[in-house]
Order: C-alpha cells, then structure tokens, then sequence
C-alpha cells in the first residue's frame, strides 16, 4: 500500500527519495509524488503510474524532501491525487485513512479555505498550515492538528520557514533512521536499511523531528521519549531476482530455505520459550488475512488431529464484528508476513483486550504486530517482494506446524519431526518442471476450480487465490464432495479442475469429484503422491510429489500450484510480481 520516505541532510534529497521510494515499489501503488525543500521554498513533483515517471526529477535541488507511493482509497489514482498534498506553506505525505476528514473538510470550506484534491489527506495539510500559522512551530503545528483527527496517519510534514521535518504515527507504521549521510523516514525499514545506519520504531502517538543530523522523538505530549535502536543492515533482498525474471519465481525457490530458517527457529527458543502459556492452552483461535489465513486453516487440520486442541480461524477481517467468544486459556495466533495488516492489527488488540495471550506469527520482526503480541514466533523467509505471498505462506506453514507438534508433545500426544521438510520442498520444486506445460489450459480457461478434501481442500484455497490474484482467471477453491451441490453447473470443457489428493483415505473419495467433472468435459490436473491416480483416464496431466504425513501436505502440494499460478500470469502478459488492484501490505481496513 501507500509508502512513506523522508530524508534530510548533507546528500541531495531528490535521488535519495527516489531510491527509497524505489524500494517501496513492491508494496503496490498507483502515484507517486516528491516534494524538495530549497532555499526555503517547496517544489512539488507528483506523477500517476510509476516512481521512474519521476526519475526526471533527480538533479533538483534541496537537501530536505519527503516521498510518497500512493495506492488509491479517496479519490482516484491521478496526479492531483498523488502525495505529496500541500496548503498553504505546508506540504505532506500521508499513509492511512482520516475517518472524519469529511467533517473537518466542512469545517475548512465554511472558512473559504479551498481544495485541490479528492483526498482525506489534504484535509490534514489545511488543518495543520492554520496551526502553523499561529506560532510558526511546525512540532505542535502538527501536534495541534492530530488531535483533531480520527483514524490512523503515519505523517511525513514540510512547511515553508523551517528547515525540518516533523512525522507522527498513528495505527500506520513509521521509522525514522539516523546515518552519517542525514536522518530518514520511512514507512517500511526497506527504505532505509543500510549498514551503518540505526532506526527508532514510532509508537502510536509518537511524533519525531528531524533536523540536520538529529533525530528527535517526543510522545503524545510532545515529552521527548526514547524509542529502543534497531541496528540496520544492508537489506539483502534488495539484492535484486538474481537469476530470475521474476521475484514471484526467485520466491517460490526460496520455498525451501525458508522453511528450513523457520523451523530452525521455532526450535532454538521460539517455542520453548512459551512452554508455560502452551501446556495451560485449551483453544487454539487464529486472525489472520488472504494467504495467511490460508495458512491458519491448514494449522487447524495439522492442530486439531495431531495435538487434539479445537481451533478456530477468523477472517481479521470478521473477527471484530463476529463478537468473538474468548474461554479462558484460549492461545489467539496472529498471522501476518508483514505485521502491518490493519484487520489482523485490529483482531489482535481485541484478543488481548479479552485476556487471551497472543502470539504473533510474523515475519517482519520489527512490525506493528510483532511488538503488539504478548510472544513472537518469527517466519524466516527473508523480505518478500512479490505481491503473491509464495515463500511466507510456507514459512507460515512451518512456524504453525512446528507449534502444533509442541502442542502435541506437551499433552503426551507423540512427536511429529518436521525436519524433512526442506528437502521434501526441495523434491517437490524439482518435481513440477512440466507445471509450465499444462498453462494453455488454464490461460484459455473461462473459470479454474481447485479441489481438495480435508487439509487439501485449504492447499486448493491458497492454489486458487494465487492464480486469481497474479493471473486474473475468475476461479474458486472448493471442498470436493461439496461441488455437485450447485457448483457443478459451472463445470464445462472451459473449466480445467485442479485435484489435490494426499490423503489416502480421503482419495477414492475426491476422486468421484474427478469423475463428475471430467464426466461434464473438464480437463483435470492432478496434484498428489500417489503415482497410480496419474494414470486415470479422467487425469489430463499431473505432478506427483513427495509422500509426507497427510495433514502436512499443503507444505508441498500448493508448491506445484504457485508455480501454476506464475506460469499462467505469464501466459495471459499479467505481470506476476505486480498484479492489478493489489498491494503487498494492507495497512487500511
Ligand atoms: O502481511 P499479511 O500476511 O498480513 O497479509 C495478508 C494478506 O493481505 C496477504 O496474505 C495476501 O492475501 C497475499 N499477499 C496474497 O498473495
């Protein structure tokens, strides 16, 4: 979603702007705009489409200039829209939304004020530019005009006459880093990681100002606070594809060093160290979004079979206005690959606020919700730039299925060693090389059914939310003994049926789904280990993966189907890393 950078100091802004913004480009956005400070005056640079369409920009002159991606929520995505939004001698970037921005719009129009944008954020600068007015200190200038807003904000702010630059974090993610070179802001550490460099992680409420090679932090009171340090290192997923020309691909080969980082460790103290919350756990709730929650309902089969524990996934999405009902010694499990998500944000703070205990299963370790939680099991599958989550939903799977062993082991329930799963997903990635061949079906499809039977039927969810999302085909993930109560109808020669079959109990089962679909023309793609189901008349082609307990296999079997989901964006000219409509952290309800 949208994306804050900030800098001031001995460099010039433009280029420094425009690499952090550079970095920001996988979060998704639709503008995106600079504003330069020189000679105390403001110049503004917004473009709609991309941050290249503003590289024009980078000789301008000004040592002092804030930065914004913007991906659309008030008004539409064009330049007048785009950040930075400015009134009067002030000027700003905005992340959020203000929920009563159209009462405050009100309140400016009735005193002649005009505007220029459709956005809620230029509601801000108006309302800031009359407080700076009234004493010319942009710090409580800006102080004064948040307590008028509701919402969330992370503010970058520029005001003609100072030479600073002053931010304040409201239920919206915002750092500010200090190097040799000058002090940064930004709303994602990957705009300013860099060795050498230390970040301070703002809280709600916070407000920073920058000044020529000084960072300061005040709270709510403007009362200077200390924020912990977070030492910066060079990001290395900046690295770039490396070999391949995609970072949806370069992630699905990670597959495998992601789980192996994630399970190492969950062992090293990860889970260890909450042995006490987990042997007093009687339910298990998980709050998760997209692809994450994706990877909560795959836990809920591995949980409830393997540990016995009855555990319930919400949409974070729903959770708020289901009314949730918290037993004591209910263990709620946050997952997120950012940790910025609103709606899991939001879910978590409501757990809590019901006394249950929350972990947090994230992968972003200084993120919103990894200082929210009560306990922190990291995923380790490095920055994921792609907007498709790919490797984070098997780190997800690995962090969760190690906890669900724990559980297990902790009530006398056997162990269950994960420690072959990097080198299944390893088997299993050299298994699909012909996943590229069966594209034309699909790239030609009028609609795609995934099906599965127990943990399969959640591998298909996330096997079809991936190729809707980068590919675009209209599709739906279904329980497979479900589909001949009305889906059927939809099924026709234009359909092709994605099988996923790894349990053996469950497959004579789901392969009567196989039947009736192929009974009606559709062409049907097998994912399983059981080679002998290859053969079937019914079969158009498959990949046969490796054998591993059947309540793990998501971990395996949506391998084949990520790379489905690639192959065929690439078919149809979608471009797999930066699908339409979409962003990579949804940081707004
Ligand atoms: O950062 P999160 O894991 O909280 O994001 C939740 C969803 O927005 C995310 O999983 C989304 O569904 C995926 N990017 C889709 O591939």
């Amino acid at each position: 979603m949208c994306g804050i950078v900030g800098y001031l100091g001995r460099e010039r802004a433009a280029p420094v702007l425009l690499g952090g913004l550079q970095k920001l480009e996988y979060r998704g956005y639709d503008s995106a705009g600079i504003a330069l400070m020189h000679d105390g005056a403001l110049t503004l640079i917004r473009r709609r489409g991309r941050v290249s369409e503003l590289q024009f920009a980078e000789g301008f002159l000004g040592n002092a200039g804030i930065g914004h991606t913007r991906w659309a929520t008030h008004g539409a995505p064009c330049e007048r829209n785009a950040h930075p939004q400015r009134f009067g001698k002030v000027c700003l970037v905005h992340n959020g939304i203000i929920e009563n921005a159209a009462r405050l719009k009100e309140q400016c129009l009735a005193r002649g004020e005009t505007f220029s944008s459709e956005t809620d954020s230029e509601v801000v600068a108006h309302l800031i530019d009359g407080e700076y007015a009234k004493d010319g200190d942009l710090l409580k200038a800006v102080r004064r005009a948040a307590r008028r807003l509701t919402g969330s904000y992370a503010l970058a702010v520029l005001a003609e006459g100072t030479e600073e630059i002053v931010c304040a974090r409201m239920r919206s993610p915002l750092v500010v880093a200090v190097g040799q070179e000058g002090v940064f802001a930004a709303s994602d550490m990957t705009a300013v990681a860099a060795a050498g460099r230390t970040a301070y992680v703002l809280e709600d409420g916070d407000f920073a100002r920058m000044t020529c090679g000084k960072a300061e932090l005040f709270d709510a009171s403007l009362v200077p606070v200390a924020r912990a340090p977070v030492p910066l290192a060079a990001e290395r997923s900046s690295d770039g594809k490396g070999a391949y020309p995609h970072f949806m691909r370069k992630e699905i080969a990670e597959v495998p060093q992601a789980v192996r980082a994630t399970l190492k460790g969950a062992r090293i103290g990860g889970l260890l160290a909450q042995n006490k919350v987990l042997c007093q756990t009687k339910y298990l709730h998980i709050v998760a979004c997209g692809t994450a929650y994706h990877s909560g309902l795959c836990m809920k089969a591995a949980c409830e079979r393997i540990a016995r524990i009855p555990v319930q996934v919400f949409l974070a999405s729903e959770y708020r206005y289901a009314e949730p009902i918290v037993p004591a010694d209910t263990l709620t499990v946050a997952v997120s690959q950012s940790g910025e998500t609103a709606d899991t944000l939001a879910a978590a703070e409501l757990a809590k606020e019901k006394g249950s205990f929350v972990l947090g299963v994230v992968n972003a370790p200084h993120s919103s919700l990894a200082r929210l939680a009560d306990a922190v099991l990291q995923t380790r599958a490095g920055t994921e730039i792609a907007v498709a989550a790919t490797k984070s939903f098997n780190a997800q799977l690995a962090a969760l299925y190690a906890l669900a062993a724990r559980l297990a082991k902790l009530r006398g329930k056997g162990t269950y060693p994960l420690g072959a799963f990097p080198a299944l997903c390893k088997e299993t990635l050299s298994a699909c090389e012909n996943v590229a061949a069966w594209v034309p079906r699909f790239a030609a499809a009028r609609c795609v059914f995934f099906l599965g039977r127990g943990a399969d039927r959640y591998a298909a969810l996330e096997g079809s939310l991936k190729l809707k999302e980068v590919s675009y085909l209209p599709g739906e993930g279904y329980a497979a003994g479900e589909l001949k109560h009305g889906t059927l109808a939809l099924v026709d020669e234009r359909t092709p049926v994605v099988a996923v079959i790894c349990d053996e109990a469950l497959a004579d089962k789901t392969m009567n789904a196989v039947h009736e679909v192929y009974a009606r023309g559709a062409p049907v793609f097998l994912v399983t280990p059981f080679r002998e189901l290859c053969r079937a008349r019914e079969v158009t082609a498959s990949v046969v993966i490796p054998h591993c307990m059947p309540v793990f296999a998501p971990m395996l079997s949506v391998i084949p189907l990520q790379l489905l989901a690639y192959h065929t964006a690439l078919a149809v000219g979608a471009d797999p890393d930066k699908p339409r409509n979409l962003a990579k952290s949804v940081t707004v309800e």
